[in-house]
């Protein structure tokens, strides 16, 4: 049975980085708030002129390193962002050019903050039907583009960042001892379009727009979607809570990562927690979080990591993987 093997990680953060009394200057904020609601105390922020694709390649670039391999290697890059550099061609093939490569398929994928779990499971199929041998997943975003700096409920929730995976199909021996990804689930309900959104796109406004959001709705279908989907995951392998050695939540807010462990019944210290430092990223906060806990030793060769998100849309899903 092919599998999709994961043979390196990289990301990338803006040298810029934004702490709470630095917004606490601009809207009517302060620490003590955002900690206690959230647990971010700092995030970073894109320079000007640097945009998406920029922060792609670099993850990408370092992902590669860490795998030993080229551009040359791949054949399918699948990138996920909500904050594109252009409406069209996708930011994937920005990056597909500066990273010199001419081969294989490049494309964007758009399912906000679970678009990397959107993109993995994506690549995943392509990779096991045969349709590429190496992947790069990035997920990439500059929220900071899209949020109304006047707007103190939204404004001090996101960061921008990178980061990226290389995925391999390796022959595998169809058992849970494979390395490798080993399920992926995912789901929608369009009918909670408007409770997280951006108020523009070219269709509609032909502007870009500000990101609006219903902060308690969305942390009540949070909590319970995430919990679901997690367990639904598990159960498509018949594994059980007890056999995940790491969660790696998107990192929306603390206390949702506080409520959803709970629910779902595993420890804190099992949950790779990195909105304190790098804020919602959206798509890019799984692989910025996985290459924090891989560099920091706590993610191990053959660990299994459920890796979950929710997002505008509403979305949501999750991928279990031995690493
Ligand atoms: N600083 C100070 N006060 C604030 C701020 C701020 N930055 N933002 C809101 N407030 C005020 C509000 O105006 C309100 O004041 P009022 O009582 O005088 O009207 C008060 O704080 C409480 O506001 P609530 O919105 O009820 O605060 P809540 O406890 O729900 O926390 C939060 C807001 C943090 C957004 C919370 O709802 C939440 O975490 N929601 C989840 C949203 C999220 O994480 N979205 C990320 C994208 S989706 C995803 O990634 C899953």
């Amino acid at each position: 049975m092919r599998r999709s093997v994961v043979r390196g990680i990289g990301s990338y953060l803006p040298a810029k980085a934004v702490t709470n009394n630095d917004l606490a200057a601009i809207v009517d904020t302060s620490d003590e708030w955002i900690v206690e609601r959230t647990g971010i105390r700092q995030r970073h922020i894109a320079a000007e002129g640097e945009t998406t694709c920029d922060l792609a390649v670099a993850a990408a670039r370092a992902a590669l390193d860490n795998a030993g391999m080229s551009a040359a290697d791949i054949d399918l890059i699948v990138l996920a962002t909500s904050t594109p550099d252009n409406t069209f061609p996708a930011t994937a093939t920005s990056v597909q050019a500066a990273l010199g490569m001419t081969h294989g398929a490049a494309f964007d994928v758009q399912a906000v903050c679970s678009g990397f779990v959107y993109a993995l499971s994506v690549a995943d199929a392509m990779l096991k039907a045969g349709t590429a041998e190496r992947a790069l997943v990035i997920g990439a975003e500059t929220f900071s583009r899209i949020l109304d700096w006047s707007d103190r409920t939204t404004c001090v929730l996101f960061g921008d960042g990178a980061g990226a995976l290389v995925l391999e199909a390796q022959e595998g021996e169809g058992t849970l001892d494979d390395r490798g990804v080993l399920a992926t689930k995912l789901h929608s309900d369009g009918r909670y379009k408007d409770k997280l959104y951006v108020d523009g796109g070219p269709s509609s406004t032909k502007t870009v727009g500000y990101l609006r959001m219903e902060g308690r709705e969305v942390f009540k279908h949070a909590v319970v979607n995430i919990a679901s989907v997690m367990a639904e995951t598990l159960e498509m392998v018949g594994m059980s809570a007890d056999q995940v050695d790491w969660v790696v939540p998107h990192q929306a807010n603390k206390r949702i990562l506080d409520s959803t462990a709970k629910r779902f019944g595993i420890s804190e210290d099992k949950v790779v927690l990195t909105v304190d430092r790098h804020g919602n990223t959206s798509a890019a906060s799984i692989p910025l979080a996985l290459d924090v806990a891989v560099k920091d030793g706590r993610i191990k060769k053959g660990d299994v990591i459920l890796m979950e998100a929710m997002g505008g849309g509403f979305t949501w899903g999750a991928a279990l993987v031995r690493w």
